[in-house]
């Protein structure tokens, strides 16, 4: 079967200087979930922009859904959802009027439209609030209006740049859920970009890191973690020493020990399994233990890794990355009134 996305040598540079995407290919499968991962200023945003027809490439070739993007930006707009970070629903309009409006834009049939409403507002639990202003929803709800308002045509794709970004951990959590139902009942295909590691590691089946402008690594968040080495325990001994040392280092599956305030670090594919053979050799070397802990890899480590910075999740957006979105968001709603 045809990936749902598709996306070979993407490259687009503005103003003749600045190189925001530069040569990213990735394929994304029907009905996965695809974490796009990375800084501000990385290329999220261009990259979205791109896939979604609103902005042409400088160089290379995608396909969305079957669709050529770059020959048919029209087509590609019709058939795909999209969710900005910026909010884009109208304010003076009630949350079903929002609906009502993204119905007629998208061209769904006149007698599936009600139904269609109806079913979209009590499961994005706002239907008490349906008929209220959306200046008066809390963001939260109005980030599960605008998801609403994504999904009103039942596009084969959805995009998602930084949907969350803002919203308290129960508006995320209430957020992600809605859109996990989505795919399951749909099969839909989901592009995201999160500034959340956490909730990319629970959403996405498969993640791209980017990092200036190009993609540094690619896998499930699972094989990402594999490749640091796995898991990291933690001993505490009731004392150190170079025997000490040397018999955790000598144990199978252990790949590094280094040592820290009077414990060892030991990171190993399977810290689970490591654990009973690591209590038997300390026993048996006359070495008592006050606490050992299991660390897994979260993908902070991983995006640590791969681009040689912490991952920053409170900085929020670049202005430009502002100025992008609000053209963009414009752009739409003019779209939407004509
Ligand atoms: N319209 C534009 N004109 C000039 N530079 C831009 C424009 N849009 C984005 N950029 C630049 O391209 C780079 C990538 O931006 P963007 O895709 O918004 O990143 P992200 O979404 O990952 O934060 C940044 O350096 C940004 O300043
Ligand atoms: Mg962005």
């Amino acid at each position: 079967m045809e990936p749902a996305i598709s996306v070979r040598g993407l490259s687009k540079t503005f103003n003749g200087t600045v190189r925001a995407v530069q040569d990213i290919s990735f394929d994304v499968a029907n009905g996965e979930a695809f974490g796009f991962l990375g800084p501000n200023g990385a290329g999220k945003t261009t990259t979205v922009s791109m896939l979604t027809g609103g902005l042409a490439p400088t160089a290379g070739q995608a396909t969305v859904d079957g669709i050529d993007v770059f020959h048919h930006p029209h087509e590609i707009k019709r058939r795909i959802g999209l969710v900005f970070q910026e909010s884009t629903a109208d304010p003076d309009l009630t949350g079903r009027e929002n609906l009502e409006l993204a119905a007629a834009l998208f061209g769904v049939p006149r007698r599936e439209v009600e139904p269609k409403i109806d079913s979209l507002l009590e499961r994005m639990q706002i239907g008490d609030a349906a008929d209220r202003l959306a200046k008066t929803y809390s963001g939260g709800m109005r980030r599960r209006l605008e998801l609403g308002v994504g999904i009103i045509h039942s596009p084969r794709v959805l995009f998602l740049d930084e949907p969350t970004l803002g919203l308290d951990p129960q508006g995320r959590a209430g957020f992600w859920r809605y859109v996990q139902e989505l795919r399951k009942e749909h099969g839909m295909t989901v592009f995201i970009t999160t500034h959340y590691l956490d909730e990319a590691d629970t959403i996405c089946e498969r993640i791209a890191i980017i990092d200036h402008g190009r993609i540094v690594a690619t896998g499930t968040p699972s094989e990402l973690k594999d490749r640091l080495g796995g898991d990291v325990v933690t001993v505490h001994p009731s004392r150190t020493g170079p025997d000490v040392e040397a018999a955790i280092r000598a144990l199978p599956g252990v790949v590094a020990v280094t040592s820290y305030d009077g414990t060892y670090r030991v990171k190993a594919p399977r810290g689970e399994e490591l654990i009973p053979t690591l209590v038997e050799a300390c026993t048996r070397a006359g070495v008592g233990l006050t606490a050992v802990s299991l660390k897994r890899p979260s993908l902070d480590e991983v995006f640590l890794e791969f681009t040689g910075r912490e991952y920053r999740e409170d900085e929020g957006m670049t202005a430009t990355d502002r100025a992008v979105r609000l053209g963009q968001a414009s752009q739409a709603l003019g779209r939407s009134r004509r």
